[in-house]
């Protein structure tokens, strides 16, 4: 049993394959928490659906997402691993959290504006109230840290405001929990390294995915724009950069050091570098990939466990919402 007294919660969307963005900017850190903290993780599949989804793949997209997570090293003996709408509760003290959230703060969200913006043909409420359901899902574990990327830190500080809110209004009932920033290294897309951060709304050339097999990674890294060698203004190119920066991550210290004395020496084979970078990106999550495929030869198994994690979730939201039911007056 984990023995720090740090509670943690963390979701991600079941929004197709993981990239390796994904990975090192959030699940590799899950895993590590995992043995030290008591760890809650889920599928958001209700944050899910305020994007524009198809709802023929989407339960196909919740068990693979559950797969990837546990290929990882997810280890459902250590931490709770469900799916967020097999616990009824997440919605329900959502709704109590909407009667106390001001319009006003719920309005400064800056991940509601741009998605607004991406998806102007459809602007739910849903989308508008995203923060405020995810404030549930992280109070309602009572979670104390919450590890995220830049881009939810202020999610995770509209929820310490509505815990605050809560908390005067019902009486000592939540702490305001943490964000734990996890992206360590920026990982920018193949395609476009000097802007843009990998990410799937980019498409798919732009992501370089833990299921790819080695050939799809290779015809993904051809593409990378090279330059003609050291330019004298002792920087390399954003595209150069970026492979140099993903062999540091995947490759040994040794194929590094080879690479940047070719090039420092200006007889670097771009077609080379780019050949051993997806060398070692395939090679990091070959293991990974026969592993997800077993787990999901058997969905049997792989249901059963996530109704155990949803069993213990709902363990704790429900001890949660009876205090909050009395609390507010909705039971005695
Ligand atoms: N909003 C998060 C994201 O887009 C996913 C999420 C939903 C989450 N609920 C959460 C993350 C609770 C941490 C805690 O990445």
């Amino acid at each position: 049993m984990p023995s720090n007294k740090e509670i943690i919660i963390s979701g991600i969307k079941p929004t197709g394959r993981l990239h390796i963005g994904n990975y090192l900017g959030a699940i590799k850190q899950w895993v590590e928490l995992q043995h030290s903290h008591t760890c809650y993780f889920f599928i958001a599949d209700w944050h899910s659906m305020t994007d524009v989804y198809d709802p023929k793949t989407r339960y196909q997209e919740v068990l693979d997402m559950a797969a990837s997570l546990l290929a990882l090293g997810i280890d459902t003996d250590a931490s709770t691993l469900f799916v967020q709408s097999r616990v009824l509760e997440h919605t329900e003290l959502c709704w109590i959290f909407n009667t106390i959230t001001p319009m006003a703060y719920a309005e400064r969200m800056t991940q509601y504006k741009d998605q607004a913006q991406a998806q102007k043909k459809n602007v739910n409420v849903g989308l508008f109230d995203y923060p405020v359901l995810q404030a549930a899902d992280i109070l309602i574990y009572k979670a104390t840290a919450v590890p995220v990327g830049k881009d939810q830190v202020q999610h995770v500080e509209l929820t310490r405001d509505i815990a605050r809110f809560f908390n005067s209004r019902f009486g000592k009932t939540f702490s305001e929990p943490k964000a734990l920033l996890t992206a360590t290294e920026k990982v920018m897309s193949p395609l476009d390294p000097e802007k843009k951060k990998m990410s799937k709304s980019l498409g798919d050339a732009h992501c370089l995915y833990l299921d790819d097999a080695p050939g799809a990674l290779q015809q993904k890294l051809r593409r990378v724009v090279t330059d003609t060698g050291p330019s004298g203004k002792g920087r390399k190119s954003p595209g150069v950069e970026n492979l140099f920066a993903l062999l540091n991550i995947f490759g040994s210290i040794a194929r590094v050091q080879a690479f940047e004395l070719a090039y420092a020496e200006g007889t670097i084979r771009y077609a080379e570098l780019k050949n051993a970078v997806a060398d070692a990106i395939a090679s990091s999550f070959a293991e990974f990939r026969k592993k997800k495929e077993k787990i999901l030869a058997d969905t049997v198994s792989l249901e059963r466990l996530l109704e155990q994690g949803a069993v213990r979730a709902q363990k704790i939201a429900r001890d949660t919402m009876r205090e909050v039911r009395k609390k507010t007056g909705l039971s005695n």
